[in-house]
């Protein structure tokens, strides 16, 4: 189908399946590997479009469930989109929608047609297609959409599995067949399966016919296995087309962030950084702060050396433990922190791909996020054995 993206790898890693490029989209470029901030509007836990830009963030996302309600698809229309909407002049994905409503509403229900659940307003039953999760992302214009699929936990096995892929990809073709936008829009296909191979192939094979602008693996870390997850997200990196971006979406922690990357992947997504930050929980190099402790007290130290966000540059550890103790406003400094950490984990990741020194990088990352190697944990150990870098040579 059209695309309205270009993706041009700079560089690969001659040791692992690592690949720096440049994805260009219709609001500017965007360095990948990437991490994409996701907020809710109005909630201390994320950070407004304009910190965004401050941390040089190239895309965000955004949820079209909640801006399905608000504003309303009919307030989008009126304003030109949510780029317009909320002063954001740069890249944005949104999701289908379908995700939010089977995880946050009680009551929803999958038929062929759509995701039916109710409706948070009356209770009455409202019907989520593919065809309205297009026409919702149409209105708000993201320069990334993604198709709605048929979303089983991955802890589900059995035939459900299999029906839920082939969903998928009939869904896949209702969303194609009534994306409007394609000159502007890109949709990318999300990879089902499970944690069954022989369907994740035969998943990769039916959707790449479809020749989308990029894909997306998609259920997982839901609480599977590790070993489990990292060998699907290989296999989809093999199999999928080397000319287009790959999203791995819901991937945040650190360290699943370097495996990922060594295994070929270029986007990313998650709540955690914001959500950890509600906790008092920094992230940091050398692992977690959790900065309620009162070992914090007497700390005028920043939450991390080097750090250049406005949180480290402008408060101490000490203030941010006695604000986190407090009030949500001491969980603000916290998230900006912990997003600028996000964005530069991955710059770092970026530049040692480009300077082909991206094995060594990752046993550098490993030495100082987990200390002794007895706490490595075993599956990125295995994951990262799979592209020749051995964790413990
Ligand atoms: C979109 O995401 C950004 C970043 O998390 C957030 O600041 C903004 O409020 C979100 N917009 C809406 C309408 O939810
Ligand atoms: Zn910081």
């Amino acid at each position: 189908m059209k695309s309205a993206l270009t993706f041009e790898t700079l560089a690969r890693c001659s040791t692992t399946k690592a690949r720096a490029s440049i994805l260009t989209l219709p609001h500017g470029p965007v360095n990948t590997p990437v991490f994409m901030p996701v907020g809710t509007q109005g909630t201390l836990k994320g950070l407004t479009p304009r910190q965004l830009e401050d941390l040089n963030c190239q895309i965000m996302l955004n949820n079209t469930y909640h801006l399905g309600l608000k504003p309303g698809q009919e307030t989008l229309d009126l304003v030109g989109g949510a780029h317009k909407f909320q002063q954001w002049n740069r890249n944005l994905l949104t999701d289908s929608g379908g995700f939010q409503m089977v995880s946050l509403l009680k009551l929803a229900k999958i038929t062929e047609e759509g995701v039916q659940f109710a409706s948070p307003h009356d209770g009455s039953l409202m019907m989520l297609t593919p065809e309205h999760s297009m026409s919702l992302q149409n209105s708000i214009g993201a320069d990334i959409m993604m198709q709605l699929d048929d979303v089983i936990s991955s802890l589900t096995t059995g035939p459900r599995v299999e029906e839920a892929m082939w969903r998928s990809i009939r869904w896949l073709d209702r969303c194609i067949a009534s994306h409007k936008n394609t000159d502007r829009q890109n949709l990318f296909a999300i990879i089902q399966g499970g944690l069954n191979k022989e369907l994740r192939k035969k998943c990769v094979e039916e959707m790449t016919k479809r020749d989308t602008p990029g894909y997306a693996v998609g259920g997982l870390s839901g609480g599977e296995e590790k070993n489990e997850f990292w060998q699907i997200v290989s296999l989809c990196t093999d199999l999928l087309p080397k000319n287009k971006p790959i999203y791995c979406m819901g991937v945040g922690y650190a360290e699943d962030l370097v495996v990922c990357v060594a295994l070929g992947v270029d986007m990313f997504d998650c709540v955690f950084p914001t959500r950890t930050a509600r906790f008092g929980n920094a992230l940091t190099m050398k692992g977690t702060l959790s900065l309620k402790s009162g070992k914090f007290a007497n700390d005028f130290g920043p939450i991390e050396e080097g750090c250049e966000c406005s949180t480290c540059k402008e408060y101490t550890r000490s203030y941010v433990h006695l604000v986190t103790t407090r009030d949500t406003v001491g969980c603000h400094l916290v998230s900006i922190h912990n997003v600028a950490f996000q964005l530069r984990l991955m710059r770092e990741m970026r530049e040692a791909i480009q300077a082909d020194e991206f094995p060594a990088w990752i046993k550098q990352f490993f030495a100082g996020y987990f200390g002794d190697k007895s706490k490595y944990p075993e599956w990125a150990i295995n994951a990262l054995r799979s592209v020749n870098v051995d964790l413990l040579a």
